[in-house]
């Protein structure tokens, strides 16, 4: 049996742990809005029509600040559009996702169920087919408290406090070709940075992320981040990082997937720091890494070349992965390498929540349940607390397919100030139980060890309706 041995030192830390590692996205896309957070009709539903059983897996699940509302779809969206009277409200084609947007839920009704879920609001501009004008008309909407024409537009529409809006994603994905509005790196970083300074005159306390690429395999990643920076660097506090695996018949590759996320971190702070370098500035630059999550994209994109393009459906089933145990090993994973970066990852949304690619699903007028990723999201949102620590770790090796020899077992740690430690564990061998033993005294840990473990004899095993 493949053995591991960890050593665990307080001394030896990354850095603390920020809740908005944990964070979540929530696109109008699918059923995830509409028939998934949202569904009058539904038996649970409140005075707003948005489910309360999906508020509370929501809840259980441990999200913290949720990004919002795209994705793709920010790149073709009117925010005006989601707020006045509902029965006003236009209906739209959603170009992104081949739909009918209704409009129905827009930034008043999404605030609502942010309130009742208890998170953070991180909201995209649209700077695809948009542009600075509209985006500082959006931010004096949310955040500006009364005596101008957009704020008393806000009060007149029922919200007398301001939104508050601490954290703006300044476009979503301009790196690729599928983008509405897609931009090379140049065109992309003078309108980040002509709309983030913009933004900061009008607010200069808000915490703004610039594009990075939208995926590693990006044929222009490294050097997008490098060009979007150096336009971009006095304005921003962030360069976004988007990455999506999936199995593709290829598990040993699948289950090391967090290998490749450490590298696609160290790749986006070395372009950020050789740009601080170059301006010789003392600011850093950190990572919100907006989206990641396994997707089975492969599947997804043969069902897209089936659509009918005369047809506009309102809330299509899109992107409804069903999720088995490997893939819950390799979120496991990831959610690994995230803590273990927690020096440079400042934010992370797992990319969604419902009913697309989510760890929570619906059915109409049904139940709502927990995917197998549901569990390594929500045991670590809950246990990783305080400080993330570097984890010494030797042992046994495994094929990691197109990412080499990875090790069987891929850990990390934190560690309270009152002396609470938690370590989480994926076991990457495609068949066989491991041994970890663990060496606590460098943590002066004593008392309780209490274990929580997600597995299945049937790697390909799901939770489904
Ligand atoms: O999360 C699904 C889509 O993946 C998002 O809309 C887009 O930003 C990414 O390509």
């Amino acid at each position: 049996m493949p053995r591991t041995h960890l050593v665990l030192d307080a001394a030896f830390t990354v850095g603390p742990v920020r809740r908005r590692l944990f964070g979540g996205f929530v696109e109008h896309l699918g059923r995830h809005v509409y028939d998934g957070i949202h569904e009058p009709t539904h038996e649970t539903a409140d005075e707003h029509g948005f489910r309360k059983d999906v508020v509370e897996l929501v809840k259980e699940l441990g999200v913290s600040a949720i990004r919002y509302p795209g994705g793709n779809f920010v790149s073709g969206y009117k925010w005006e559009d989601g707020v006045g009277p509902v029965e006003q409200r236009p209906r739209r084609l959603d170009l992104a996702w081949h739909s009918t947007e209704t409009n129905e839920v827009g930034l008043h009704e999404f605030q609502h169920w942010l309130d009742q879920v208890g998170s953070e609001l991180m909201l995209a501009v649209n700077l695809g087919t948009r542009g600075t004008q509209e985006a500082i008309e959006l931010l004096e909407y949310a955040n500006i408290d009364a005596g101008t024409a957009l704020s008393e537009y806000r009060r007149s529409n029922g919200r007398q406090e301001p939104f508050a809006i601490k954290m703006w994603c300044l476009g979503n994905e301009m790196d690729g070709p599928w983008q509405l509005g897609h931009k090379n790196a140049d065109d992309y970083g003078k309108l980040a940075a002509m709309t983030a300074k913009a933004m900061r005159q009008i607010q200069p306390d808000l915490e703004l992320v610039a594009c990075g690429s939208s995926g590693a395999s990006m044929p222009t990643f490294g050097e997008w981040e490098r060009t979007v920076l150096e336009h971009t660097y006095d304005d921003v506090d962030y360069i976004s990082a988007h990455a999506y695996y999936e199995e593709d018949d290829d598990l040993p590759s699948f289950l090391a997937s967090g290998a490749n996320m450490d590298h696609f971190i160290k790749t986006v702070t070395t372009a950020a720091d050789h740009v601080q370098a170059q301006k010789k500035s003392d600011k850093r630059i950190d990572i919100s890494f907006d989206e990641w999550n396994v997707w089975s994209i492969k599947k997804w994109e043969a069902k897209a070349k089936t659509f009918t393009l005369d047809e506009w459906p309102v809330a299509p089933r899109l992107l409804e992965d069903v999720y088995t145990v490997a893939d819950a090993v390799v979120v496991g994973g990831l959610l690994i390498s995230l803590l273990r970066h927690a020096d440079r990852v400042a934010s992370a949304s797992l990319a969604q929540l419902v009913n697309v690619i989510g760890p929570i699903m619906t059915e109409p007028g049904g139940p709502a349940w927990r995917q197998t990723t549901f569990f390594p999201f929500s045991v670590t949102s809950r246990l990783a607390q305080g400080t993330s620590l570097q984890v010494k770790a030797s042992g046994d090796t495994v094929d990691g397919g197109k990412h080499g020899e990875v090790p069987v077992v891929d850990s990390a740690a934190t560690v309270t100030e009152d002396g609470k430690a938690a370590v989480f564990l994926v076991n990457r061998h495609p068949s066989e139980p491991t041994t970890v033993t663990i060496d606590l005294a460098g943590i002066g840990a004593t008392g309780d060890v209490h274990a929580e473990g997600v597995w299945d004899d049937d790697l390909h095993a799901v939770n489904d309706l």
